[in-house]
Formats: C-alpha cells, sequence, structure tokens
C-alpha cells in the first residue's frame, strides 16, 4: 500500500518528510521519493529500492523548502523505478497518490492527443496532467482541483503541490484513507495517524469525497458537491513512539514472541477472571436475536474468520458463513435483514473488506468489525468495533494480530452463544478458562523455538510443501501455508486433510514435506489416518500435535513437535505460532526480505 505525506511547515519540510514515510515503511513499498516547493518552483529527489536510497540522495543533493509532499510507492501500474516513483510533476504541479485511476487509459489518450507527453507509465501521471493543462488555462489551483476530481474515476488519496503556491497543499480522498494534522502554524496530511504522531497530535480524518486546501493557517475542507464542509479534530490516541524491533533481528520475530502478552492484554479486556464470564461493548445489535453472520475479510483474517465460522456454529449454534471480501458483494448473496456481518482487519483500511462492509450495509446488515489498528476508516463505518489489542504490527505477514483476533473472536462467540441461550454458564467457563490458559501454552510454545529451526532446514529446501488438518486445525494449516508463501517464496497449500485423498495425494513424494496440524479432539484419528496415507508414499510428515499424538505417531513422521496439551476450543490459537515459527525460520534461512516480503504490502489498498 503507498503511503502519503505532506507538510506545509515553517522550517525545513525535507527531514519530517523523510522521518514521516519512514513510519509509513511498513505499509510495503518499491520505491520512494519527495518534492518541495524552491524559490517557487518545484524541486524533486525519488529512488528506487528503500528510503534509506533517498535520504542518501538528499544528503548529496539538500532540498530546501518549507513546502512538500512525499511518497513511499508500492507499485501498481508502471514497474519499480525511479521514473514511475512518486511525485510525479510537471512544471505546474507535483502530484503523490494511493491507489488505482479507474479511466487513466482514456484520460491519457485525451491528453496526449491534446499534446500532452507523459513520462511515466503511471497512471498518476493523468492526474498531474489533468491538473497542468487547467492550470495553463488560467484556472485557480481550486478550480482546477475541483475539475480534476470530476474526471477521475476509482479509489484514490491525493496530495498536491502547486508552482508559486508555496504556502499551500491540496489533498483529496476518494476510497483510499487521508489525514490532516493540525500544528502550530503550520499544518500536515498523511495516509495515517501513525505518519503524523510525532508532528501533532491533532488529526482530522477526511471523509469519502472530501478535498481540501490547506495552508499553514488550517484547512478549507469541501465535499464532493464541493461545498465548504468541516471535519472533527481530534486528539489522536496513536503513539508516537517509533515502534523498534528491540533484540529481535526482524519485526515479525519481536512480533511472534510478544504472543503472550498481547494475547493476554487482549483476553482481559473481555474476560473476568473472577467470574469466568465475557463482557462485551455494545456492539450495536442483538447478539440473540441476529438470524446468522456473515463473516468477511481477506487473507490471514480470513482464516481468523474462518475459525470464527466453526466457533459460530459449534458453540453459539448460529449459523455462519466465511466469505472472501474480494468475491462477496459479486457473488449477490442472500442475506437475511438485520442480520450480523462480521469484518475482521488488522489494519482497518483493506479496500477489498471495506468495499464490502459498504455493500453489506445496503443489505441491511448490522455491521460489526474486530480492528487492530485505531482511527482506521472501518472503525468509522461500522455499528459495533471490537479491538484487538496486539498493538502496532509492523512484520507484512501478520501474527499477532491473527492470534488476538482468533482471542477476541473467541469471546465474540462465547457472548453470542449466551446471549442466544445455547451456551449454558458451565460451559462458557469452561471455554473462556481454556482461554485464559492460552498465554502461558503460548509462552511454552516459543520455547521450541530451536526445534522449529531445526526443521526449518527440511523445509527451506523444498519446491513444494502441503499444509494439512481436519476442522479448525484445516484453517490453520490454510494459514500456515500462507505464512510459508509469502516470507519464503515457496509454494505451499493449505488442504482438508480428508480431502488430500481426492487428488493431492498424487503430489506426495519424499521431495514433498507434509506438515500436519493434529491437535488433541475428535477429529484427531481420523487425521492419523492421513498421515499413515502420506507415510505410505514415502511423504516426509512434519506433526504437529500434543505429546500422546507425537509419540503416537513419531514411527510415520520425519519431525514431531509435541505441544502443551490444550482444550481443543483453543487448539487454533496454540498451533498457529508453530507454524508461524517454522515459516519465519525458512525465510531467513532463505535470505528473504522477511519483514517486507517482495510484492507485498501491510495492507492492500487497491482492489
Ligand atoms: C497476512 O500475513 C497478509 N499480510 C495478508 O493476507 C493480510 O492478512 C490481508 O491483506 C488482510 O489485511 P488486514 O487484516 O489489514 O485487512
Amino acid at each position: 500500500m503507498c503511503g502519503i505525506v505532506g507538510i506545509v511547515g515553517r522550517g525545513l519540510a525535507a527531514p519530517l518528510l523523510l522521518d514521516a514515510l519512514r513510519r509509513l515503511e511498513y505499509r510495503g513499498y518499491d520505491s520512494a521519493g519527495i518534492a518541495t516547493l524552491v524559490n517557487g518552483g518545484i524541486e524533486r529527489r525519488r529512488a528506487e529500492g528503500k528510503i534509506a536510497r533517498l535520504a542518501a540522495l538528499i544528503d548529496q543533493n539538500p532540498l530546501t523548502g518549507t513546502t512538500g509532499i512525499g511518497h513511499t510507492r508500492w507499485a501498481t501500474h508502471g514497474r519499480p523505478s525511479e521514473v514511475n516513483a512518486h511525485p510525479i510533476a510537471t512544471e505546474r504541479v507535483a502530484v503523490v497518490h494511493n491507489g488505482i485511476i479507474e479511466n487513466h487509459a482514456e484520460l491519457k489518450a485525451e491528453l496526449t492527443a491534446a499534446g500532452a507527453v507523459f513520462e511515466s507509465e503511471t497512471d498518476t501521471e493523468t492526474v498531474a496532467r489533468l491538473l497542468d493543462r487547467s492550470l495553463a488555462s488560467g484556472a485557480s489551483p481550486e478550480e482546477a482541483m475541483a475539475a480534476t476530481l470530476k474526471r477521475i474515476h476509482g479509489a484514490f488519496a491525493l496530495a498536491v503541490l502547486v508552482a508559486g503556491r508555496h504556502d499551500m497543499i491540496m489533498a483529496a480522498r476518494r476510497g483510499s484513507p487521508l489525514a490532516l494534522g493540525y500544528g502550530e502554524g503550520e499544518m500536515f496530511v498523511g495516509s495515517d495517524a501513525l505518519a503524523l504522531a510525532p508532528l501533532t497530535e491533532r488529526i482530522a480524518y477526511l471523509e469519502e469525497g472530501d478535498w481540501a486546501v490547506v495552508t499553514g493557517a488550517g484547512a478549507r475542507i469541501f465535499d464532493s458537491e464541493n461545498r465548504p464542509v468541516e471535519r472533527a479534530i481530534r486528539r489522536t490516541a496513536v503513539s508516537g513512539a517509533m515502534v523498534g524491533k528491540g533484540n529481535y533481528r526482524h519485526f515479525m520475530e519481536k512480533e511472534i514472541h510478544e504472543q503472550p502478552a498481547v494475547i493476554g492484554d487482549t483476553l482481559k479486556s473481555y474476560i473476568d477472571p473472577a467470574t469466568r464470564t465475557v463482557t462485551l461493548p455494545d456492539l450495536g445489535v442483538d447478539l440473540g436475536r441476529i438470524p446468522r453472520v456473515s463473516i468477511v475479510a481477506c487473507g490471514t483474517s480470513l482464516y481468523a474468520g474462518q475459525v470464527a465460522r466453526d466457533w459460530f456454529e459449534q458453540v453459539a449454534r448460529l449459523p455462519a458463513v466465511a466469505e472472501i471480501a474480494s468475491e462477496f458483494r459479486y457473488r449477490e448473496p442472500v442475506l437475511d435483514p438485520g442480520a450480523m456481518a462480521l469484518f475482521i482487519s488488522q489494519s482497518g483500511e483493506t479496500i477489498d473488506t471495506l468495499a464490502a462492509l459498504r455493500w453489506a450495509k445496503t443489505q441491511n446488515q448490522r455491521i460489526v468489525s474486530v480492528i487492530n489498528a485505531r482511527e482506521s476508516a472501518m472503525e468509522r463505518e461500522s455499528d459495533g468495533v471490537l479491538h484487538t489489542l496486539a498493538g502496532p504490527e509492523i512484520g507484512v505477514a501478520s501474527t499477532k494480530a491473527f492470534t488476538t483476533q482468533l482471542a477476541v473472536l473467541a469471546c465474540l462467540v462465547i457472548g453470542t452463544g449466551r446471549a442466544r441461550g445455547t451456551l449454558s454458564p458451565a460451559r462458557e467457563a469452561e471455554l473462556t478458562s481454556a482461554l485464559i490458559e492460552v498465554p502461558a501454552r503460548a509462552a511454552e510454545v516459543l520455547e521450541m523455538d530451536a526445534a522449529l529451526r531445526a526443521m526449518a532446514e527440511e523445509v527451506a529446501e523444498a519446491r513444494d510443501v502441503l499444509y494439512l488438518g481436519r476442522g479448525t486445525a484445516w484453517t490453520i494449516a490454510m494459514e500456515g501455508a500462507l505464512k510459508l508463501k509469502e516470507i519464503s517464496y515457496i509454494h505451499a497449500e493449505g488442504y482438508p486433510a480428508g480431502e488430500m485423498k481426492h487428488g493431492p495425494i498424487a503430489l506426495i513424494d519424499e521431495q514433498v514435506p507434509v506438515v500436519v496440524i493434529a491437535p488433541a479432539g475428535p477429529l484427531f484419528e481420523k487425521t492419523a489416518s492421513n498421515v499413515q496415507e502420506v507415510h505410505a508414499r514415502g511423504g516426509r510428515v512434519i506433526l504437529m500435535s500434543d505429546k500422546a499424538g507425537c509419540e503416537r505417531l513419531a514411527p510415520l513422521c520425519a519431525h514431531t513437535l509435541a505441544l502443551p496439551s490444550v482444550h481443543p476450543f483453543v487448539a487454533p490459537i496454540l498451533y498457529a505460532i508453530p507454524a508461524q515459527l517454522l515459516a519465519y525460520h525458512v525465510a531467513v534461512l532463505k535470505g528473504t526480505d522477511v519483514d517486507q516480503p517482495r510484492n507485498l504490502a501491510k495492507s492492500v489498498t487497491v482492489e
């Protein structure tokens, strides 16, 4: 996901812009750039690769000017390169953009026919050239911005510099978040509050369709019909502290090891350990009366939703489906009016999930979201929000956000079962007791790091890896496969263990490691049979089970990992951790960029 920053300041803008861009690095990017206004003209510095390269460029060739914009680019249109790095500029304007201009081809053809000469392969350049053309025809910056916004379609956030207007930045938001920061005699623009946190605590969020003219004195904000509007200025809760790696090599390693603490923090905010009961905030929905729940998310958050789907049906006896956000509204599902639509997102900004949320609202669904980041678009558009307390998750591969999502979802399921009368007080106490145990058991699993590092040696050589499991362990198998894929670039596939014999078993030979997630429980025996099937064909099984399971199946396995015994209800939370560690160690052995894997972004704000 791209990152945008802008400053109308009193001092040099470039150092502040660079620092703000560093705070946006976690979003994933492949090039970066800054532009400032110097003696009325636009000066740019851009570099492919990491921000360190951009900083070196600016050290060699400093940028003066107190007003500027900056950008970290995650390539959509046009390969990662300096020429495609933002800011994209003409002699009159410089533009940074997050999102996609969906009608860029048509606009480019029109502008080229009128004599414009495009320099980049980006869709963003159509915005710069439209603004330039308006200004050249004598329009004011405000008129040029209003006219340009009328012409461009798609989801985007923009910040614009205009040559000669050193006291001003223009900004617009349609689909991708954008915040205004209010300083003392200076103003800021940023993709999120984290980018602006060291500069100011006073933040206002542009709403859908808003655009703004920002000067040192403040901001004039207009809605999509160009009517002046006010947006509330609030004190952000987002910490200005730059999150560090501590003694860990990577953010991902640190965040894996933070899980006992943050799972505990999250559970504590919903469970009373004395009464062993769950307390939920007002979610704007009567959990005792909803006929069903649609659970919608992407990626790892979708897998948290798939576990919750099984829990809702098994524990709360509530009909539940888990839906891929980017498919949900196009599938035209038949939804019961007044049912709950549950959205899960670490960032709260994933456009596929946000678009599905907005569609669900049109279907009279009660909107509840489980979100980690604070003050996100999804939070502002939900009827009820349940926060995970994972803290900022910087590694692109989601780990602590996932297990804290499961912790929150488990509490939501218990609260729903109680509201529906399908969960007895004794059963509630049993399940909450199991949850309260998880942080301690998770800490024990983290002690197995060396064993997982040894297993990683074998997996790192593989071309393909299979992950198998049944029930909620199937979903953990899918999540384990996703972790391996996204940070080690090894092809991996999670599969229902029972389904493996209907095709994928053809893949099994001694070259294909098979990770089997097999916690104790009613499905263990069936999974044990699948281990037999794999072994009989020369497959090399890496078994994750409890002590009894590992002792039972050790003769059939290349490796076994005996996890602490836990209640089957909470096994998905615990078994996610060795899967994360295995993927992490494989990636370290492969030498990939663990925290910012190639092609990936921390939150994807393009559809
Ligand atoms: C998870 O490791 C991935 N980085 C990715 O699948 C992520 O879970 C997905 O993009 C959803 O992001 P969100 O939770 O911020 O909505």
